[in-house]
C-alpha cells in the first residue's frame, strides 16, 4: 500500500542530503556560501523536489538524474523566497521557522545568495548524468522559462504593482499561476524530461493540465494560510498579507470562496490524472496535500 507519509519523508532525506552535499563546503569561507547554506539547507517541505521524483519515478526516470533536476529547481525556489522576503518585496522576517536570510546575514549578502542559487541550479543542470545533451537542454530551456520573465519574476512583478489595488479575478490568477504555478509546473515536465517518454508532447499536455490545477491550488492556499494558518506550523508571519494588503483569493472572494476554490482545482487536478495511463498514487496524495496542508 502506497504511503504518502513515508514518501515524503524519505524523498525529503534524500533530497536534502545530495543537496547538502552539492553545496560544496570546501570553497574559501565566506558569508555568501553561508547565506545560500542557510536558505537552501534548513527547513522547506521540499514539495517542488516530491513532484520531479513522483513523476519520474512513475515514468521510469533514473534517479539519478532526477536528484540533479530536483536539486535545481529547489535551488531556484529557494533563491525566489530570499528576493521575495527582502525589504523592497514582502519585507518578511521569518522564513522556514527562521529569520529570513537577510536578517540573519544583510540585505546585500542576501541578493547575492539568491543571484547564486540560482546560478547554482543551472550548473546543476548541466552536469546531470544519464541524460543525453538534449534532455539538458530541455531542463535548461524550461526552468529559465518557468524561472524568468514570463514566469516566477513576472508573477512576483504582478504581485507587488497589485498591492493596494482591487485586481478582477482573471488578473489574479495570471499573479499566481505566474508567482507560484510556474515553478510547480516545471517540476512536472523535468520528470518527463528525464524519463525514456522525453518528447511525448501528448503526455506532455496532460502532466501540463495537472500541473496547473495544483499550481495554482498551492497559492490559493498559502493565502488561506496567511489568514487562518499558525505562525509556528507554518513557520511564517500569519497576516503579512493583509499587513502589506495583497491581492489574494480570500480578498476577492471571502475565506469560504477561496476554499472551495481551492477543492474545485484539486478536483481538476484528480480528473486530468484519470487521462494519464500510469500509476498516479503518489501524484493523486501530493495534490490532497496541497490544498489541506497547514505548513
Ligand atoms: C512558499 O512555498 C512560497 C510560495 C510559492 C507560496 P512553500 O510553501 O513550498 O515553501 P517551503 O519551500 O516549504 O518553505
Ligand atoms: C511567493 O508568494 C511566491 C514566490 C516566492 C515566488 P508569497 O509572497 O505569498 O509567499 P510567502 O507567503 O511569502 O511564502
Ligand atoms: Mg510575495
Ligand atoms: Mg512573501
Ligand atoms: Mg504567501
Amino acid at each position: 500500500m502506497y504511503n504518502f507519509a513515508d514518501d515524503l519523508h524519505q524523498t525529503q532525506q534524500r533530497i536534502n542530503h545530495f543537496l547538502a552535499e552539492k553545496l560544496a563546503t570546501d570553497t574559501t569561507p565566506s558569508p555568501l556560501a553561508e547565506a545560500m547554506r542557510y536558505a537552501l539547507l534548513l527547513g522547506g517541505k521540499r514539495i517542488r523536489p516530491f513532484l520531479v521524483y513522483a513523476t519520474g519515478k512513475m515514468l521510469g526516470a533514473n534517479l539519478d538524474a532526477l536528484d540533479y533536476a530536483a536539486a535545481a529547481l529547489e535551488a531556484v525556489h529557494s533563491y525566489s523566497l530570499i528576493h521575495d522576503d527582502l525589504p523592497a518585496m514582502d519585507n518578511d522576517a521569518l522564513r522556514r521557522g527562521q529569520p529570513t536570510c537577510h536578517i540573519a546575514f544583510d540585505e546585500a549578502t542576501a541578493i547575492l545568495a539568491g543571484d547564486a542559487l540560482q546560478a547554482f541550479a543551472f550548473e546543476l543542470l548541466t552536469d546531470a548524468p544519464h541524460l543525453s545533451t538534449e534532455q539538458k537542454l530541455a531542463l535548461v530551456a524550461a526552468l529559465s522559462r518557468a524561472a524568468g520573465y514570463q514566469g516566477m519574476c513576472l508573477g512576483q512583478s504582478l504581485d507587488l504593482i497589485s498591492e493596494h489595488k482591487q485586481i478582477s479575478l482573471t488578473e489574479l490568477e495570471t499573479i499566481h499561476r505566474n508567482k507560484t504555478g510556474a515553478l510547480l509546473a516545471v517540476a512536472l515536465e523535468f520528470g518527463l524530461i528525464c524519463s525514456p517518454h522525453f518528447g511525448d508532447t501528448t503526455l506532455a499536455a496532460q502532466l501540463q493540465a495537472y500541473a496547473g490545477a495544483i499550481g495554482l491550488a498551492f497559492q490559493v492556499q498559502d493565502d488561506i494560510l496567511d489568514i487562518e494558518g499558525e505562525s509556528d506550523v507554518l513557520g511564517k508571519t500569519v497576516g503579512a498579507d493583509l499587513n502589506a494588503d495583497k491581492s489574494t483569493y480570500p480578498k476577492l472572494l471571502g475565506l469560504a470562496g477561496a476554499k472551495q476554490k481551492a477543492q474545485e482545482l484539486y478536483q481538476s487536478a484528480l480528473v486530468a490524472l484519470e487521462h494519464i495511463p500510469f500509476e498516479s498514487q503518489a501524484l493523486q496524495a501530493i495534490a490532497e496535500f496541497v490544498v489541506n496542508r497547514k505548513s
